[in-house]
């Protein structure tokens, strides 16, 4: 028997922007997790996934399956010609499509989990590299982000330079600071915002690319609050953000009546995460107020809240 976990995680500063070369900051959230647990069977490799529904041998998913192509692609990083003779249980406590990252902690547990099943431990690079490859089929144009935050499970700045290598640099935290995470319950596709804000841009390159830049700014001004350990400063910060990312088109009615209800309920700033039009935002929050904004954001509407505190 293997298995592997990997963590959930939430996007602080700069999505959208980052797609465009901007950097970003992203967080683990380890309150929610993938799991995989591979065990021996007489013969065949069956993939079970309860929570989507899929129970299926991989000879029969399509080659192009996220989780076939994870698995086959794994295979061929291990030197291993054939699959396991094995069950593959796969589950998840993360939300699918809210941008909290199930894609991709699926993905980075599965090829950890695999790896250990043939006695190897793969490094992070290579296990990055690999949930990458398998966020493209989920996302079509993924920055990379969000394989990179679950990977190293550590709070990271990334950016996505111009040869299209990742610049990953590990976050400081000296200060931990509280979120409280809102989910409006509806799922949406990232794929469709992305999509979405590519043709606004196209449409119109200097007005976005100034929005891109903008989000850059206050991605970097966030870095130094967080570094030098004054998170209270973050709070106007993600209130700039969110108002930035309501002008590239991705955020939502539901989405700003709970950034409103966390504003008003104390938090320091509020703003959507992810790809937004539905999923998750995040609001920073005074420790002490932390269960005064979670209750304010279900009576806004919150399907769910989670609070998390980052650190390193
Ligand atoms: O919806 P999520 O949390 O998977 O985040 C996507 C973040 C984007 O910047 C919108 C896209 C990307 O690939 O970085």
């Amino acid at each position: 028997m293997s298995a592997a976990s990997a963590p959930g995680k939430i996007i602080l500063f700069g999505e959208h922007a980052v797609v465009y070369g901007q950097p970003a900051l992203a967080v683990p959230v380890t309150q929610v997790a993938a799991r995989v647990q591979i065990r021996a069977a007489a013969r065949g490799c069956r993939i079970l996934a309860p929570d989507i529904g899929l129970q299926a041998d991989l000879s029969a998913l399509p080659a192009a399956h996220p989780l076939a192509a994870a698995i086959r692609r794994t295979l061929d990083a291990l030197h291993q010609p054939a699959p396991p003779s094995a069950e593959i249980l796969i589950t998840s406590s993360i939300p699918v499509a809210s941008g909290l990252g199930s894609g991709a902690a699926v993905t980075a547990a599965l090829i950890r989990a695999l790896a250990a099943w043939f006695g190897e431990n793969l490094p992070a690079e290579t296990v990055n590299a690999l949930t990458y490859e398998i966020e493209k089929i989920h996302h079509g144009t993924p920055s990379g982000i969000d394989n990179t935050v679950i990977t190293y499970a550590q709070p990271v700045f990334f950016q996505r330079q111009a040869d299209g290598a990742p610049r990953i640099e590990r976050l400081t935290v000296p200060a931990p600071f509280t979120l409280i995470i809102g989910d409006t319950g509806l799922p949406a596709p990232t794929k469709t915002a992305v999509s979405d804000v590519r043709q606004l841009w196209q449409d119109n390159p200097s007005r976005y690319e100034r929005l891109f830049a903008a989000i850059g700014s206050l991605v970097r001004a966030a870095r130094q609050a967080i570094e030098r350990g004054q998170p209270a400063h973050l709070g106007p910060l993600m209130d700039e953000n969110h108002a930035l990312l309501q002008a590239l088109t991705v955020s939502s009615p539901e989405l700003d009546a709970l950034v409103q209800a966390a504003r008003a309920a104390g938090a320091w700033g509020a703003k959507l995460s992810g790809g937004g039009r539905g999923g998750n935002m995040i609001a920073l929050c005074p420790p002490e107020k932390a269960s005064v904004v979670a209750a304010a954001l279900r009576r806004a509407g919150a399907k769910n809240t989670l609070q998390t505190t980052v650190q390193t």
